[in-house]
C-alpha cells in the first residue's frame, strides 16, 4: 500500500485538488484508493457528496430556535446542534485520537467505486492537534498505525493536508513513502515552499523516515508564455529528481467559478483533465 501526502505550508497551491483528482484517477486504473481529509477546512471530504450530505441541511432548515436569543444564546445553540448531529459521525478525529481499530468505523464509501474516504467534519482538528501535542511520541504515529489495519483493503492511500506544519501533518509524514508538494509560479509561493521543503528536512533529521519527495508544478498558465517555462526549467534545474515531467495548467474558470470547487477537473472538458491523466500515468505506484 502506498501513502502519498499532499503537503504545503502555502494555502491555495492545489493540494485539495491534488488529492481528490489523483484520488479518482488512480481508481479508474483499478486502483483501490483511499482518501485521507487531513484539514480541519474539509475541502476534500466536500467533493464527496455522499459523504458530505450525511450533515443534512434539510434537518437544519426544520430546528425551531429558542426565543430571541442574544448572538452568545444563538451561538451556544448552534454549538450544542452541531455537537448533537456530528456526534455519531466518526471522522480522521477518531482515528488520530482513538485505538488503532476506530479506523473501520471512519472509513466512508463515495459516489465513486473503489473510492473510499475518512473524512474531516467539522473544525475538531485544530483541538485534535492541540491534544496530540500535549501527549506523547506515540501520538503522533496514530495515523501510520490505524493505516496499517487497513492495508490489504487498499492500493493507495492519498492524505490531503492543511496548509500548516502542524501535528496532523506530522502524524501524515510518518505515514507516507510519497510526498507531492504543489508548486505555483510565484515569489510569495516560493517562499512557502522553502519553508515546506525546511520542515520536511527538519523532520527527516529528527526522525528516520522512508519518503520520496516530488514537486508538482501546477497552475500553469499556457500559451506563449517563456516565463513560466523558464521558472519551471529552473526548479527542475535545482531539484532535478523531484520534479513531475507533467505539469497542470491553469484555467480561469475553475479559479472564479464557484460552481467548480467540487467538481472533479479529471471529468471536465478542459485541458486540466489531460494533465491530472497525464500525472496519474506519470505516478509510480
Ligand atoms: N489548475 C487550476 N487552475 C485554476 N484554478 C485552480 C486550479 N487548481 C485549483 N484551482 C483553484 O485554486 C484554489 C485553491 O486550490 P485548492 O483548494 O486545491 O488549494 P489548497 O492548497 O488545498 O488550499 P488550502 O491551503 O486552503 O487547503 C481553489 O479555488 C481551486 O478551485
Ligand atoms: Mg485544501
Amino acid at each position: 500500500m502506498e501513502v502519498i501526502s499532499i503537503i504545503s505550508e502555502k494555502g491555495g497551491m492545489g493540494k485539495t485538488t491534488t488529492s481528490v483528482n489523483l484520488g479518482v484517477g488512480l481508481s479508474r486504473k483499478g486502483k483501490r484508493v483511499l482518501i485521507v481529509d487531513g484539514d480541519p477546512q474539509g475541502n476534500s471530504t466536500s467533493y464527496f457528496s455522499k459523504v458530505y450530505h450525511k450533515l443534512d441541511l434539510k434537518e437544519f432548515n426544520t430546528l425551531s430556535i429558542p426565543d430571541s436569543p442574544t448572538p452568545r444564546q444563538a451561538t451556544t445553540f448552534l454549538k450544542n446542534y452541531i455537537k448533537d448531529s456530528s456526534s455519531n459521525l466518526k471522522d480522521i478525529n477518531n482515528v488520530l485520537l482513538e485505538n488503532k481499530e476506530v479506523i473501520h468505523e471512519c472509513i466512508y464509501s463515495t459516489e465513486y467505486p473503489n473510492v473510499d474516504i475518512i473524512p474531516s467534519f467539522g473544525t475538531e482538528l485544530i483541538k485534535t492537534d492541540k491534544l496530540i501535542a500535549s501527549s506523547t511520541r506515540l501520538a503522533h504515529k496514530k495515523l501510520k498505525n490505524a493505516l496499517r489495519e487497513v492495508r490489504k483493503e487498499y492500493d493507495v492511500v492519498v492524505i490531503d493536508n492543511a496548509p500548516t506544519f502542524n501535528n496532523i501533518t506530522v502524524n501524515s509524514l510518518f505515514a507516507s513513502s510519497k510526498i507531492i508538494i504543489p508548486l505555483k509560479p510565484g515569489l510569495f509561493e516560493l517562499d512557502g515552499f522553502i519553508n515546506t521543503l525546511n520542515e520536511l528536512y527538519d523532520f527527516e533529521d529528527d526522525y528516520e523516515c522512508n519518503y520520496e519527495i516530488k514537486i508538482l508544478m501546477n497552475m500553469i498558465p499556457r500559451g506563449n508564455r517563456p516565463d513560466y517555462q523558464r521558472f519551471i526549467a529552473k526548479i527542475k534545474e535545482l531539484y532535478p529528481d523531484y520534479v513531475f515531467n507533467t505539469t497542470i495548467g491553469y484555467q480561469d474558470a475553475v479559479a472564479s467559478r464557484s460552481s467548480m470547487k467540487t467538481k472533479l477537473l479529471i471529468d471536465s472538458k478542459s485541458k486540466l483533465s489531460e494533465d491530472y491523466l497525464n500525472l496519474i500515468e506519470e505516478i509510480e505506484i
